[in-house]
């Protein structure tokens, strides 16, 4: 029987850190949903699809294979079509296409169903925005991940300087606060906390804080 872990939350909040940090210590499959997600929004980008543009979408969905696989380190790729797309998908104009082409039934449901089979196969810890609420409502574990709008503001901030993109803590903070709004409102599978779920607040903690503190409690 494979064991599910399920973590939810908003954008910086640490989900990715503490997903990898757990997979790694239980020998576990980390899946990232969002960067299913954003392949898709990357492929509409791309091909000049309006990521609002839901019939136009519905058109081209068929044309697009995302798959996941991880090198010889553990670290995760993401392909388009068998193109390694990874490096090109953590950009705000992808992320940002991603959550607006999110909305809609036939981009969610081609993703869940390649989710709920990758968590089928091995023990896997996967995060995202609608994990324990949709995609593996029968998850053994459930974390929401959150933390200070500042906190996330300033790590989103410090890994734009680092990519070298030139940015303004103002204008990360309204960027983050428009995704929030959007992902917390859409009609299907908004990001909400299930009532089963624990709370992990990482505005104080380190990375390693975070993935101690579950493997403490819960391991
Ligand atoms: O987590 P990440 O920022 O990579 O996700 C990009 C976008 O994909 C999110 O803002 C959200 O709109 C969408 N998403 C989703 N459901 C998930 C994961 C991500 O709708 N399970």
């Amino acid at each position: 029987m494979s064991y599910k872990i399920a973590i939810d939350g908003p954008s910086s909040a640490g989900k990715s850190t503490l997903a990898k940090g757990l997979a790694k210590a239980l020998g576990y499959v980390y899946i990232d949903t969002g960067a299913m997600y954003r392949a898709i929004g990357y492929y509409l980008l791309k091909e000049g699809v309006d990521p609002h543009d839901e019939e136009a979408i519905k058109k081209v969905l068929d044309k697009i294979d995302v798959t996941l696989d991880y090198d010889s380190d553990g670290n995760l790729h993401v392909y388009l079509n068998k193109e390694d797309i990874s490096k090109f998908i953590r950009t705000e104009s992808v992320g940002d296409a991603a959550s607006v082409s999110s909305q809609f039934a036939d981009v969610r449901s081609k993703l869940v169903s390649l989710q709920r089979k990758l968590a089928d196969e091995k023990s896997c810890v996967m995060d995202g925005r609608d994990i324990a609420s949709n995609v593996l409502p029968d998850a053994n574990l459930k974390l929401f991940v959150t933390a200070s709008d500042e906190c996330r503001a300033k790590r989103r901030l410090a890994e734009e300087k680092e990519k070298g993109i030139d940015t303004t803590y103002e204008k990360v903070l309204e960027d983050l606060k428009a995704r929030d709004y959007r992902d917390t409102h859409r009609k299907l599978n908004p990001l909400i906390k299930v009532d089963e779920a624990h709370v992990i607040d990482t505005t104080d903690m380190s990375p390693d804080d975070m993935i101690d503190d579950v493997l403490k409690r819960f391991f």
